[in-house]
């Protein structure tokens, strides 16, 4: 009965919306308390960086200790970091450094197999870096550490990446928001009333604040594409299955589980995710054709501005769908063909988005491992903060536990409904069609107020459940100086359009803009 889940949040968005304003009212924006970037370093890209450390321009140790000198900066003002191994981090560069001095690399060779050589990298506590915290951010698991990397991490490593630090998430990465029991509330670094989004909250807010180069985080609904938006950088969620979920936490073995989680990159520049996605996919077996140029010239552009009005969902802001009409007019003058989508997406898109994640026969356990507590109970226990669990993780387990209200005869009907979709959206986009709709209905939240955004977010869930890849494209700030920006999708394996529409926005439209205006000094 998707028609009281419906009516709950129709209800929540009325009390909400006045609420947020009256928060707003009383608590003033903050002077932003961030640093202003001072070096031109900040201004490369990892792509820029990696060919200057191989040339000899610059040395891997100068830009790592840079980039650790900016973490410490700004993660006081952020609580972004969870753990770090600067040290290492530190010998590792120098190490990078001698190798090259020694003459005894051959640079095309590194190029091509050690594309990240010396370039510094952050990464998502679900994430296992062998020897660093990997917690799950939930406190049973309390000082837990990775005992391997994981093999997206060993295949960053293998290219010549150096990891820096470790970064927050909600507890067990199952909310839109970045506040937990062990490491707390990261904020957000365009205005710190709000929230930093998630649950890759901790690599937007950093690589926002202009402290990582690369990031590396983790999407099962739009956990990279959320906090990319509101930290206004890149992120790329790829197509289902090209990326190994090996050693993240929490995991389940569930085949629908398996595949609405993709690991994937975030970036403050478009070119970077092209390079990290050919890393972590050069053994995957499936032809991206990465390194093939795409022709814009003969791209299909396709637009929605939003959802059709459906209860329970707020409408897209004007900014949002303006973002949207902006970025398809842009490629009109190319004379490609540009149009709205042809294909229908009903009102009951939300349920249809839902399908696959309550079809789960083996979910993960959310509030401890032997999955023994009863969330309503828990629940109540964290209204008086008694709780070892975050309310909002009791309220999602409370949700699957009751499978979301969804009859089995309901979750059939939508999952068929979906294929139908899927389908005709497969054949639609082919190998050169892109679909450019909104990341989220607004720009960042109150962190206060996620829990009421959850049905609003099926912009972005939709496309883990197609399984499609999808990106996030940063397009500026709004009127309150928070980033706004669009989604790109494609039909699965044809990541390289999303990254190439993405390039091509970030163009016109200029991409990544630091919170506070740089105040770069000739040195
Ligand atoms: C980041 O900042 C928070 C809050 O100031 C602090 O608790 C944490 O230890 C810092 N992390 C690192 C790695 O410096």
């Amino acid at each position: 009965m998707m028609f009281k889940l419906r009516l709950l949040f129709a209800v929540m968005n009325v009390i909400y919306l006045p609420l947020e304003w009256i928060v707003l009212l009383i608590y003033k924006k903050p002077r932003c308390s961030l640093t202003p970037i001072t070096k031109s370093l900040f201004t490369l890209s990892a792509t820029t960086i990696a060919k200057k450390i191989r040339e000899k321009e610059i040395t891997s140790y100068e830009v790592v200790n840079e980039y650790i000198e900016r973490i410490k900066e700004v993660n006081s003002s952020l609580n972004a970091v969870v753990d770090n191994r600067f040290e290492n981090a530190i010998i590792e560069a120098k190490k990078c450094d001698e190798q090259l001095r020694s003459g005894k690399l051959d640079l095309e060779k590194l190029k091509k197999e050690k594309p990240l050589y010396g370039v510094p990298c952050t990464m998502k506590e679900s994430i296992g870096v062998k020897g660093c915290s990997h917690t799950g951010c939930t406190l049973s698991r309390k000082g837990v550490k990775a005992t391997d990397d994981a093999v997206v991490v060993k295949l960053l490593r293998d290219a010549g990446a150096i990891l820096l630090c470790i970064t927050n998430t909600p507890e067990m990465c199952i909310c839109f928001e970045t506040t937990n029991l062990v490491y707390g509330h990261t904020k957000n670094p365009y205005d710190a009333r709000y929230s930093a989004g998630g649950s890759s909250g901790g690599e937007g807010a950093l690589l926002g604040a202009g402290a990582s180069l690369i990031g590396f985080g983790s999407d099962l609904g739009g956990s990279i594409r959320v906090p990319a938006l509101y930290n206004g950088v890149f992120g790329h969620k790829p197509t289902s299955g090209i990326v190994s979920n090996t050693g993240h936490y929490p995991l389940s073995d569930d085949k629908c589980f398996q595949s609405l989680l993709c690991l994937g990159p975030l970036a403050r520049y478009a070119e970077d995710l092209s390079l990290v996605m050919r890393v972590i996919t050069s053994q995957c077996g499936c032809n991206l054709r990465l390194d093939v140029p795409v022709d814009v010239n003969e791209l299909k552009v396709y637009y929605l501005q939003s959802l059709d009005r459906s209860l329970g969902v707020l409408p897209v802001t004007a900014e949002i769908k303006n973002c949207v009409q902006q970025a398809a007019n842009h490629f009109m003058k190319y004379g490609v063909s540009v149009e709205k989508l042809p294909i229908k997406l009903p009102a009951e898109i939300c349920e249809i988005a839902l399908t696959k994640i309550i079809s789960m026969e083996n979910p993960v356990s959310l509030l401890n491992a032997d999955n023994t507590k009863d969330p309503l109970y828990e629940l109540g226990k964290g209204l008086l903060g008694l709780s070892e669990n975050m309310k909002e993780t009791c309220i999602m387990m409370l949700a699957f536990k009751h499978n979301l209200f969804f009859s089995k005869s309901d979750i059939s009907k939508y999952a068929k409904q979906g294929e139908s979709i899927r389908q005709k959206l497969v054949n639609l986009l082919g190998e050169n069609g892109v679909f450019i709709y909104p990341t989220f209905h607004r720009s960042a939240v109150l962190p206060k107020f996620s829990i009421c955004e959850i049905m609003n977010h099926v912009y972005t869930y939709l496309f883990n459940t197609f399984g499609f890849p999808a990106t996030h494209v940063p397009m500026g700030l709004n009127r309150d100086g928070l980033p706004i920006g669009v989604q790109v999708i494609a039909a699965p394996y044809q990541d390289r359009l999303c990254l190439a529409v993405a390039k091509e926005l970030e163009t016109a439209f200029g991409g990544w803009i630091p919170p506070s205006p740089l105040a770069i000094k000739n040195n």
